[in-house]
Parts: structure tokens; C-alpha cells; sequence
């Protein structure tokens, strides 16, 4: 059945016709309390709610939606690992990824939490052997540079993370550098190398299916980089002291020619966006040590625990996912804005950006029928404080309106003697605070706001969700990733879409196979349209 043909969706339609009308200004006027009526809680996460356009019955009504979207069942097939990436066959079990030791999970006949704790074991062995200066290069010396080799998934979950957590890494990690290359033009990697020692060097190849163009081309450049440093080493030695390689497709990396030894494996039930938690995260336990990284997949955990267990109505990512469909489906808000309040988490927009667009970017039901409504929204984000120099200029007085998420830190420096880094603390908060009150409430919040000219003055009811945590640890930030992850589950429940695959990127991948032909000296290019060949022709002249 299509979501509107439920009864929630279709009284939550009449109900917005009555919303679409109403200030959030006015609704806090209505109501003071708002506050403690639209503010939930999960150990140190608070989600604030109270400046998103909805009223207790909104919030019934989005409920009502969820069940009868049969989401608690859905919810049970996702964690006991039912094959529902249907059109890969295939169950999503990102949560068996940190399930702790001694838990059942049968999948397909196999006893797969067991296996995730012998990976999680091998990973530690190589992150110990790497901490401990016995991982030796050619040259016998010890490895003090990381380089992960990685595109999407198996490279922004990692990235953001080693980012946010940098200063919670033990001593025995302080020594060690790591790097990110993703982009395939190659140009990330050739500015690394001018700087690094080959001899100290050790990259780490993830891809999930190892057939990654963009992660072969940087691998190879990277081996013939090392070939080059290196007169009498042979390759299979180079390969051996300075490559591994992550991936759930272990045949194809040895292919390439990373020895099984140097190889940490995952399972094809772990989605690419999915997969920071797995041994794509060697990364993060090379930057965290292995106790960080538990403690992020502990923090997983507890989410993941909570979002099973709590009824809907106190459900975060329950709440936060149905919001987004209130302000989507029924508010005809199509625009989101990821905006952390804290430099450490500047990777987190482009994280969720891959997280949301590529798992429900989609419009295409299970069914194979075309959606006949939204789906998921344009996610774009930036640190809050860069972005108000940037496009707030849009939020606050632009002809479009934005969903914003306000994610911020309540404690950081409490450790530092020094009094204005303490002070930048309370202005970035200050920031947060401000922001989210103006794009909610308006030029309200001041006085004889309505003198102003009218280019000075701002509407306000742009719909704003603040998560405040204690602090940034690796325990809240596990937390805050998989409360996204889970949202964005849901909304795929309520839009009956398979949020695990991503048809959508592969035709790129082959016409660009096409176009690399089409580069070549002397290569027939007329079944090409005329831009393109007009494009190459212009190439092809500049490059005589
Ligand atoms: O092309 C999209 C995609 O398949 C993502 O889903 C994935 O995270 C990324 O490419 C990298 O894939 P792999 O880990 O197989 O190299």
C-alpha cells in the first residue's frame, strides 16, 4: 500500500493545510513549554524539537504514520538480518558490526558475531604491530605514515572520524600520521607523495568490491611511487611491507596483489556507507587505538539499542527521521542543512550527505512502481560558524526553505588553562544558540523589529532541530552516526524504498569507460552527442 493511502497520511495532510499557515513564533507564544513537551533524551544526546513546525497532534499523527508503516516490524527485520536489500538479496546488518562478544546472531546458517569479533581481533593485531614499530618497510625502518586509499564509503566514515576523535588518540598513536586520498583525478595523492618517505609509508586499500576505479588509479600510482623509491626491492616485497588491503571481496585484492596475510575481510551484508564500523574502520583504530574504536562501536550500540527498544513516541531517530517527513511530505521542504557547531566535526555534512542521498535519493518503490511523492531532500552543510559567512544569507532571508540541524558540543576545553579558548567555547555556543533562534522565530526575538526596512528584516520559520551532547567522545559520536543511519531507515519504511542499494551510480561508471576510449588519438567519437564531442575535440586540440 502506498504511505498515502493511510489514514495518518491523509489526516496529516489536512493537518498541514492548518501548520502551513502557522509561525513557529507563534507556537512558542502558544505554548512556553515547548521546550520540555519536543526535547528527548538518550544517555548524553539531547534532541530539541521545539523549533520544528509541529504541535503535540503532529507529532501523534507522524507516530500513527510510522505504525501503520508496520515500522516496528521493519525494524525487527533489520537487525535479525532478513534480506530486506531485496534488489541485492542481501540483509543491511551494520548493526551486527557492533553487537557485543557473545550475542547470537544466526544469518544464513552462519553464526556471523562471532566472526565480527575474530575481524575486530585481526584488526587489533595489525593496529598493535603498526603502534608497536614491528610493521617494517623495504627498508627495514618502522612505519610512522598512514595513507587510506578509499572513495565514499571506505573513505568519509573513517575521515570524519579520525577528524572529530584526533585528540582523544593514546600516546602510542601519537606518532603516527594518517592520511585520506579519494579523488581520482589523483591529485590528493601526488601532493602527499612530494612530501613522504616511501620507506615509512604503509597505504591501506579499502574497497568493498576492490573494483573501484578511482581507488585502483590511486593504488597503482601509489605502487609505482614506491616501485620508483626503491631500486632492488621487488614488487612482491613492496606490496607485502607497504599495502593493505580492506575489502569484502579478498580474491580481487589479492588479484591486485595484496598477499591474504595483509588482508582484513567484511561481508557483502555491510553497505559501503554502512561500513565505518567494520574493518574499514582500520583507520580509526590506528589514529584511536582499538579501545577508541570500541568505544565508538559502543556508543553504535547503545543507539542501536535504543532504537529497538524505545517505544516510537521517545524513539530519537524514530523522531527525528519522522520530523523530516513532516517537513517534507506535508510542509514541501526539500532543503537540509547539516551544521555542526564544532570544527571537529567538518566531515559530518559530507558523511550524511552520502549517508542520505545515496541510500534514499531514490524514487522507485520496492515494488518497482514510481513514487508519487518526495522522497529524500537535498543535504548540503558546512561548520555552522563558516557557513554564517557563507550561505545563511540564503537561510535567513532567501525564497527557500530549510530544514536545519544545529549539532553542538554543551562542554569542550575544561581541561585547558587557557581562558580564551574556553571563551571561543561560549561564542561558538552563543552562535548556535542565536542562529537556530533566528531562522526559527524570526526578527522576533529583537524588539521593534517591524521599523526595520524591509530588506533588514527576517521571516524566521525555518525549521530547526538543535542535538546537544555532553561532550564530543568517541561513545557520543558512535551515537550520533547511527542515530543518522537509523533515521535514515526509517524514512525509507514510511517511503517504501530500499535505502541499501545504489542503482543510480552505475551508469556513470560505464559511460565513462566509453569516454576514456573516446580520449584516445584518432578514436571515432560520432555516436557521441555534440557537446561531448565537441568537448573532446576542444580536449584533444589543447593537448597537441
Ligand atoms: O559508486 C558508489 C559506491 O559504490 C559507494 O556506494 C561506495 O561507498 C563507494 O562507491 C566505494 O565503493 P568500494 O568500497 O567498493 O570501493
Amino acid at each position: 500500500m502506498s504511505p498515502k493511502e493511510t489514514t495518518a497520511w491523509v489526516d496529516l495532510q489536512s493537518h498541514a493545510y492548518y501548520m502551513s499557515q502557522s509561525h513557529i513564533s507563534t507556537l512558542f507564544d502558544e505554548s512556553p513549554n515547548r521546550f520540555a513537551q519536543f526535547g528527548f533524551t538518550q544517555d548524553n544526546l539531547l534532541l530539541d524539537l521545539s523549533k520544528q513546525r509541529i504541535t503535540d497532534e503532529t507529532l501523534r499523527l507522524l507516530i500513527d504514520l510510522a505504525k501503520e508503516r508496520g515500522l516496528s516490524t521493519w525494524i525487527e527485520a533489520l537487525f535479525n538480518g532478513e534480506h530486506i536489500n531485496d534488489s541485492e538479496d542481501r540483509p543491511a546488518l551494520h548493526t551486527a558490526l557492533r553487537t557485543p562478544k557473545g550475542v547470537k546472531l544466526e544469518v544464513d546458517g552462519v553464526e556471523i558475531i562471532e566472526e565480527v569479533h575474530q575481524n575486530l581481533e585481526s584488526m587489533e593485531a595489525i593496529v598493535t604491530k603498526i603502534h608497536s614499530g614491528q610493521w617494517r618497510g623495504f627498508t627495514g625502518h618502522s612505519i610512522n605514515t598512514v595513507v587510506n586509499i578509499g572513495v565514499g564509503g571506505s573513505d568519509l566514515g573513517p575521515l570524519m572520524a579520525c577528524k572529530a576523535l584526533a585528540e582523544h588518540a593514546p600516546e602510542s598513536a601519537r606518532n603516527l600520521n594518517v592520511h585520506f586520498v579519494s579523488s581520482m583525478d589523483g591529485s590528493q595523492l601526488a601532493d602527499l607523495l612530494s612530501h613522504l618517505n616511501p620507506a615509512r609509508t604503509l597505504f591501506v586499500i579499502s574497497s568493498k568490491s576492490f573494483t573501484t576505479i578511482d581507488t585502483l588509479a590511486n593504488a597503482n600510482t601509489a605502487k609505482e611511487w614506491l616501485k620508483q623509491a626503491s631500486d632492488d626491492a621487488s614488487e612482491a616485497i613492496l606490496v607485502s611491507r607497504h599495502f593493505i588491503g580492506v575489502s569484502a571481496s579478498p580474491d580481487k585484492a589479492l588479484k591486485w596483489g595484496i598477499p591474504k596475510a595483509n588482508q582484513l575481510a567484511f561481508w557483502d551484508w555491510t553497505g559501503g556507507r554502512y561500513s565505518m564500523w567494520s574493518t574499514i574502520g582500520l583507520p580509526i583504530a590506528l589514529k584511536l587505538g582499538m579501545k577508541g574504536f570500541r568505544e565508538i562501536l559502543a556508543g553504535a550500540h547503545a543507539m542501536d539499542t535504543h532504537f529497538r527498544e524505545t517505544p516510537l513516541e521517545q524513539n530519537l531517530p524514530v523522531l527525528i527521521a519522522m520530523v523530516g517527513i513532516w517537513n517534507i511530505n506535508f510542509l514541501n521542504i526539500n532543503a537540509h542543512a547539516i551544521l555542526p557547531y564544532d570544527g571537529r566535526l567538518s566531515h559530518l555534512p559530507a558523511y550524511l550527505e552520502q549517508l542520505e542521498m545515496e541510500s534514499n535519493g531514490k524514487s522507485v518503490t520496492r515494488k518497482g512502481e514510481a513514487t508519487t511523492y518526495n522522497t529524500c531532500p537535498i543535504l548540503w552543510g558546512e561548520v555552522g560558524t563558516n557557513a554564517q559567512h557563507a550561505f545563511y544569507q540564503l537561510l535567513h532571508q532567501g525564497t527557500e526553505s530549510v530544514m536545519c540541524d544545529f549539532i553542538v558540543a554543551a562542554k569542550r576545553y575544561h581541561d585547558t588553562d587557557n581562558s580564551e579558548l574556553k571563551h571561543q567555547h561560549q561564542l561558538n555556543l552563543a552562535n548556535c544558540l542565536a542562529q537556530s533562534r533566528i531562522l526559527a522565530l524570526g526578527d522576533t526575538v529583537i524588539k521593534d523589529a517591524e521599523s526595520a526596512p524591509v530588506y533588514k528584516r527576517y521571516k524566521g520559520n525555518q525549521p530547526c532541530t538543535t542535538l546537544l551532547l555532553d561532550e564530543l567522545t568517541p561513545h557520543t559520536f558512535g551515537q550520533i552516526i547511527a542515530m543518522y543511519e537509523h533515521k535514515v531507515f526509517v524514512q525509507s519504511v514510511i517511503w517504501d524504498i530500499n535505502p541499501f542499494d545504489q542503482w543510480g551510480v552505475e551508469l556513470g561508471k560505464k559511460v565513462a569507460t566509453t569516454l576514456l576510449d573516446a580520449l584516445t588519438p584518432d578514436a571515432s567519437i560520432e555516436a557521441f552527442d555534440a557537446s561531448t564531442q565537441g568537448l573532446l575535440q576542444h580536449i584533444s586540440i589543447r593537448n597537441k
